[in-house]
C-alpha cells in the first residue's frame, strides 16, 4: 500500500471519511517516519538527545553550621530553574573538574534559586574543600539537571530520620508535609547542636513535630517516634541507615525509604589483586575496602563522586579478569566493553583484574 496517499473512504467515495482522516493522522503523530516502511518508534521512547548542562552561578555562601555552608545557585541570566521535588539531587562539577552529588534543599516552588549544604570533610578527596574555600559569590559552574532518587511519597503519617548532613534531603520533605497537613516527625541526630544546619527553620514549620538529638540513640527508639503505621524516610551515614535497617519492623510502619551518603557498605568482600596495566603494579583489594580506596593510594586523582556505584564518575577500562559488578550505572553493554566501576565493583576471591586507569 502505498502510505503516502490517504486510503479511500470506507464505502468506496473517493475521499477520506472523517474516521479514517482521524487515523490518517493519529498514524502520522504516532510515526513520523510514516511512509518508510519497516522503520518504527514507540512515541513514549523519544530518540534521546543530549541534554546540555545547566549553567549556574553562585549567588550566596554562607555558614549555616559548625562545618557547614550553604551555596545558593542561579542561571547567570535570571532564567527559571528546571523543576524538582524534594529528595532530589543535583551533580555539580566545580572549577577543578571535580563532580559532586549535593541533595537540593531549598524550596521547590523556588524556581530561581537551587540551595545545598555542604559539610566540610577533611578526607573527602577536596570537592567540600574547594566548596568552603572558593565557591564564593559570582563563581560558575556547570550542573546537570537535578534528579531524583529518593523521592517523597507523601503517605498519610511520615517519619523523617536524619543524621548529621543527611537532613538536607529531608527538609523539603518536611516542609512538603507540613504544606500537605501530613502527620509527620523529623528527628535530627548530630555530634553537637553547633553542627547542626537548619533547625531553627524546622522549629518554625511546627516546634512540636521536630527534635534534635546528640547522643547516641539506639535505633530501636528513632523508630519508635513513628506515628502507627507511618513510612520512615532516613538520610545518614551508613551505620545508622543498617541500623535503622535491622531495627525497622514492617508490621508497625509502613515502608522504609532511605538514602546514603558516602561510600556504600562493602557486603560479602573477598580479597582480589588490580593490576595498573597489563605491565603495571599489582595492588591487594581487602575484603574490607573498595578497589576505587586502593586505585587512589596509587592514582590520587583519579576521580570519583558519589561512592556508590550510580554516578559513573570512577569509570575505569578492565583489559583482563573477571568482575562481580555491583553498580547500579552500568549497562549489559558497557560491561561488554569493559566499563567497570571500582566503588562498589569487586571480583572473586584470588582474582586479578587488570584496569587501564
Ligand atoms: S564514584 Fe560514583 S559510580 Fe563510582
Amino acid at each position: 500500500m502505498d502510505l503516502e496517499t490517504p486510503p479511500p473512504d470506507l464505502y468506496g467515495r473517493p475521499g477520506a471519511d472523517r474516521f479514517l482522516r482521524r487515523m490518517t493522522a493519529f498514524a502520522d503523530w504516532y510515526n513520523p517516519l510514516m511512509g518508510r516502511p519497516g522503520v518504527r518508534r514507540s512515541p513514549r521512547r523519544p530518540a534521546a538527545r543530549p541534554v546540555p548542562p545547566l549553567q549556574l552561578v553562585v549567588t550566596v555562601h554562607r555558614p549555616v553550621a559548625e562545618g557547614v555552608v550553604e551555596l545558593r545557585l542561579a542561571d547567570p541570566g535570571g532564567d527559571p530553574l528546571p523543576a524538582w521535588q524534594p529528595g532530589a539531587r543535583i551533580e555539580l562539577t566545580l572549577p577543578s573538574g571535580l563532580v559532586r552529588h549535593y541533595s537540593l534543599c531549598g524550596d521547590p516552588a523556588d524556581r530561581g534559586t537551587y540551595r545545598i549544604a555542604v559539610r566540610h570533610l577533611p578526607d573527602g578527596g577536596g570537592g567540600s574543600a574547594e566548596i568552603h574555600d572558593r565557591l564564593h559569590p559570582g563563581v560558575r559552574l556547570s550542573a546537570r539537571r537535578p534528579r531524583n532518587g529518593f523521592a517523597f511519597c507523601a503517605e498519610p503519617a511520615v517519619l523523617l530520620l536524619a543524621g548529621g548532613i543527611g537532613i538536607t534531603p529531608l527538609l523539603p520533605m518536611a516542609r512538603q508535609a507540613q504544606h500537605l497537613g501530613l502527620d509527620w516527625r523529623l528527628v535530627h541526630v548530630g555530634r553537637s547542636a553547633e553542627s547542626m544546619p537548619f533547625t531553627e527553620e524546622l522549629r518554625a514549620l511546627d516546634p512540636d513535630r521536630v527534635e534534635f538529638l546528640t547522643e547516641l540513640t539506639p535505633a530501636a527508639e528513632l523508630l519508635a517516634r513513628a506515628p502507627r503505621g507511618a513510612a520512615v524516610y532516613c538520610c545518614g551515614p551508613a551505620p545508622m541507615l543498617a541500623a535503622v535497617q535491622r531495627a525497622f519492623d514492617p508490621a508497625a510502619t509502613r515502608a522504609l525509604h532511605f538514602e546514603r551518603f558516602g561510600a556504600a557498605p562493602i557486603l560479602d568482600g573477598q580479597p582480589f589483586t588490580v593490576q595498573l596495566g597489563s605491565e603495571g603494579a599489582k595492588l591487594e583489594v581487602p575484603a574490607d575496602r573498595s578497589a576505587l580506596d586502593v586505585l587512589r593510594e596509587a592514582r590520587p586523582g583519579l576521580p570519583y563522586s558519589c561512592h556508590q556505584g550510580f554516578c559513573g564518575t570512577c569509570k575505569v577500562r578492565l583489559t583482563a579478569g573477571t568482575p562481580a559488578h555491583r553498580d547500579r550505572r552500568l549497562t549489559e553493554e558497557d560491561r561488554a566493553a569493559g566499563a567497570f566501576l571500582p566503588c562498589v565493583s569487586r571480583a572473586a576471591e584470588g582474582e586479578t583484574l587488570v584496569l587501564e586507569v
